[in-house]
């Protein structure tokens, strides 16, 4: 459990409501940025307010292509009275509010488009409680992913959701993400049982009731929901209860290479349908299965290829593995190339999991822009062989990695930021596949959220109804437009 110290709800509130009262006296034309720093000052002292532009620069972007555009501030808080003061202070102020995690987001979600605080949560990262026999944990905000699983050593316990990066949980909250894992257990939608949120003006609510954690309920609107993938447009996440999964006792890998992408879906969409509980099956397209070769010093067949990973009991393995070996077969597959102790399944992933730099390394000094599709798993083979076309014919370098048991792929840009013709057609290739996975029923983003460059396409996605009533909820919870502006709507 943690020490709060200095943190203790008491010492804060009273100090908050001296900042406040203090504050409503001045004037709040000239200087305001000024006096919320001081504010801020009193709440976070010194070393938890910083102004330097280094660190403003580092908190105004993430991993995307997206322009940096820095927070006037940076605020550290470290527990969760400190965050409500620090909102209740930006609220005064009318300054616009931005929660960062650990900026390795892909849509510019943490851009200060309109200046403002940037929130830090980096100091609140603790493990808070966790319940073995539950199978749920609750944790601060800068606990990020791996962070938790290492906590987690020896409990037999481990949470699965896998984006690239090592995130920060509640920023992956935040941005509904997942990755190779969710075929088997699902994405951060499915994972997140409550959330502790600071709202705009400084209040504090807990989604699902405070320290609630059933495993189901009916009690009225999912309020956690609401909040997953709201990018910190409606609150700040200071806390997330997730459920947790048990160790399975083995896991093998295999590598298995396909004539053709239909092939290697038409596999999938069979290893689904007979109900394999298959935990990772993941799609390289040629170009990039040639990368990862070039990249990794390896040498699988330049030809459409899945990766495949199975967890259970040795004895439910060997069923899943025949029957999937079967299915493969007809469809044409090679033989499995098998990966069955820790160190060669390793090996397997990491190949995987470098798709990214080893499609960088395609064209030293390009920079990566990735894509992230979902369409319905009878409409992959369609969209994948036309992505494929539009590439070659319009010169762009776009290997394809995709998490094919969810219909969601990726297309890595790979592109010379410095030449405006080349970042043009990758724009108009971006919104030509999207539109091409809306026309098919799926959505223009399956894990990085919209952030800022997906506006639009969200707005043909769902259409003037659904979007009016995401402006009302966001109208009601933030009626200044303070959460991190200019994001999603
Ligand atoms: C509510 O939403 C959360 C987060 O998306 C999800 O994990 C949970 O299962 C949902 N609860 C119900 C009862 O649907």
């Amino acid at each position: 459990m943690k020490n709060i110290g200095s943190c203790s709800r008491k010492t804060l509130d009273r100090k908050a409501e001296t900042v406040i009262c203090c504050f409503s006296l001045f004037s709040l034309q000239s200087g305001t940025l000024e006096r919320a720093i001081a504010a801020f000052r009193s709440v976070s002292g010194d070393e938890g307010v910083s102004l330097g532009e280094a660190v403003r620069e580092q908190h105004g972007r993430d991993e995307s292509v997206h322009k940096c555009r820095p927070p006037d501030v940076v605020v550290f808080p470290r527990c969760v009275e400190e965050v409500s003061a620090l909102a209740k202070i930006c609220h005064q102020y009318q300054l616009p509010i931005i929660p960062f995690g650990t900026g390795t987001g892909l849509e510019g979600g943490v851009g200060a488009l309109k200046g403002g605080v940037c929130f830090s949560l980096r100091n609140m990262d603790e493990v808070l409680d966790l319940h073995q026999e539950d199978f749920d944990v609750t944790v601060e905000p800068g606990v990020t992913r791996k962070a938790l699983n290492s906590y987690l050593r020896g409990t037999g316990l481990w949470f699965p959701i896998d984006p690239g990066a090592d995130a920060s949980l509640c920023g992956m909250a935040a941005t509904s993400a997942s990755g190779t894992n969710a075929v088997r257990y699902g994405t951060m939608r499915e994972n997140v049982l409550n959330l502790e949120v600071v709202l705009a003006d400084g209040s504090v609510f807990h989604t699902a009731g405070r320290g609630r954690r059933p495993r189901k309920t009916s009690a009225g609107y999912n309020l956690t929901n609401l909040f997953v993938g709201s990018e910190g447009t409606l609150g700040i996440l200071t806390k997330a209860t997730l459920r947790l999964y048990g160790i399975p006792e083995s896991m093998v890998s295999a590598v298995c290479s396909f004539p053709s992408v239909q092939a290697a879906v038409d596999s999938t969409v069979q290893i689904l349908q007979t109900g394999v509980p298959i935990a990772r099956i993941e799609f390289l397209d040629d170009v990039m299965i040639g990368a990862c070769n070039r990249f990794n010093s390896l040498s699988y067949p330049v030809t459409p290829t899945l990766f495949l990973e199975f967890h259970g009991s040795s004895k439910s393995l060997e069923e899943q593995v025949s029957i999937t070996e079967e299915i493969t077969r007809e469809n044409g597959g090679g033989d499995f190339a098998w990966a069955e102790d820790e160190e060669m399944r390793a090996r397997l992933w990491k190949a995987r999991h470098d798709a990214w730099y080893a499609a960088q390394a395609l064209r030293p000094g390009c920079k990566a822009y990735s894509t992230d599709v979902c369409v319905p798993l009878s409409c992959l083979p369609q969209i994948i062989v036309e992505t494929k076309e539009d590439l070659m014919r319009n010169h762009l370098t776009g290997p394809i990695a995709g998490h094919v048991g969810d219909g969601n792929f990726h297309c890595i840009m790979v592109l010379d930021p410095d030449d405006p013709d080349e970042v043009q057609r990758v724009h108009e290739f971006t919104e030509r596949l999207a539109r091409r996975a809306l026309a098919m029923d799926g959505t223009c983003t399956g894990e990085h959220g919209v952030g800022l460059g997906k506006r639009t396409l969200l707005r043909e996605e769902l259409g003037p109804q659904a979007m009016e009533v995401m402006q009302r909820l966001k109208a009601t919870l933030d009626p200044k437009n303070l959460m991190n502006p200019g994001k999603v709507l």
